[in-house]
């Protein structure tokens, strides 16, 4: 459990309505939260070639290493769209759970994912996501 969980939930929501997603019509919002309390998001962005589409997660984290941050991972909100499936709370595909690794790894911490669906949220780590994952401290 996370201080400001509700804050980081409502931040990957907002991000969902940045989406641009017209092929899967799927809109998908991540929130990053830093141990400094800094908030970064980022949203799906789909591509007319189909396969380049990037998650939400992915594009949060190249937000973030973009400007400089390097660990202090604390927690990840993911969400999807409000009406598609069975509402039930989704969990970042196998790519961006790397992709998140590499800046767990340097911070170093194993940050909880709050996995957003319409009645619940599941908390999980990303250690439980990813188990005995390769990253940036195997190559030092
Ligand atoms: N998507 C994400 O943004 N994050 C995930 O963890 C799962 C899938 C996106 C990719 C694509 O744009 C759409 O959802 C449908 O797969």
């Amino acid at each position: 459990m996370i201080e400001n969980e509700a804050a980081l939930i409502e931040a990957a929501r907002g991000a969902a309505q940045h989406a641009y997603a017209p092929y899967s019509d799927y809109q998908v919002g991540a929130a990053l939260l830093f141990d400094d309390g800094a908030i970064i998001t980022g949203s799906n962005v789909e591509n007319a070639s189909y396969g380049l589409a990037l998650c939400a997660e992915t594009v949060a984290v190249a937000r973030a290493m973009g400007e400089g941050r390097r660990g202090g991972l604390q927690a990840v909100a993911v969400i999807g769209p409000d009406g598609k499936g069975d509402g039930a709370p989704i969990t970042p595909c196998g790519r961006c759970r790397q992709v998140l690794n590499e800046v767990a790894q340097l911070g170093p911490s194993d940050p909880l994912i709050l996995c957003v669906g319409r009645d619940e949220v599941r908390r999980v780590r990303l250690s439980e996501l990813l188990p005995h994952a390769f990253g940036p401290a195997n190559l030092a």
